[in-house]
């Protein structure tokens, strides 16, 4: 099939009415994706070549809770998704991706596709409340010192999930001040996508 993100965003948005999860699919999508840019580099890809990888790295962001607005529970998400996209033959790369970002599925995160999906899940929406907490909103003015204080603070968004953020961190082999870093500046890169 002719896969592609634009494909994908409207697959996103299709099956999800709440635009925070439509928010959440975006950013996971650019922090994912930025991931698959530096994968491109260190396999030697350029033009094409790695533009369509890190597209791919894209997508798997944008499907990964596509179904999770309809199918919430864990017998059904994420697989109705995977489901329904293998049928429509989507990459077997991104389903796999998309099985390993829930822990209960029985995939474990082991392609540097599917540890940087685990990797951003979680930490893109750490960064989304910080930037919401800011007066202005802004993902601008959130910065990685702040983010691990943060982190730190149990109170503080306390849904989100310390150990899956050290343990994506540890998953890509980076510190995880790099691992903020290199989150942060993709969702600020794309900040007004993001609505931040
Ligand atoms: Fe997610």
């Amino acid at each position: 099939m002719d896969w592609s993100a634009e494909k994908a965003e409207a697959l996103l948005r299709e099956w999800t009415q709440g635009e925070s999860l439509v928010k959440h699919g975006l950013s996971v999508a650019r922090c994912t994706e930025s991931y698959g840019w530096r994968e491109a580099e260190r396999l030697g890809l350029t033009g094409d070549e790695a533009a369509r990888l890190a597209e791919m790295y894209r997508c798997a962001g944008l499907l990964h809770d596509m179904d999770y607005e309809r199918h919430p529970s864990t017998e059904e998400h994420p697989f109705v998704a995977v489901k329904f996209l293998r049928e429509q033959g989507w990459p077997e790369e991104i389903l796999q991706a998309i099985l390993a970002h829930a822990d209960y599925s029985g995939v474990v995160p082991e392609t540097h596709l599917q540890r940087s999906l685990f990797a951003c899940d979680e930490l893109s929406g750490f960064l989304t409340a910080c930037a919401l907490v800011k007066p202005s909103k802004a993902i601008a003015e959130v910065e990685v010192a702040g983010v691990k204080k943060k982190m730190k603070d149990k109170a503080f968004a306390r849904a989100v999930k310390r150990e899956d953020m050290t343990r994506g961190a540890e998953l890509l082999g980076i510190p995880i001040e790099q691992h903020v870093g290199n989150c942060l500046a993709a969702m600020q890169k794309y900040a007004a996508e993001l609505g931040l």
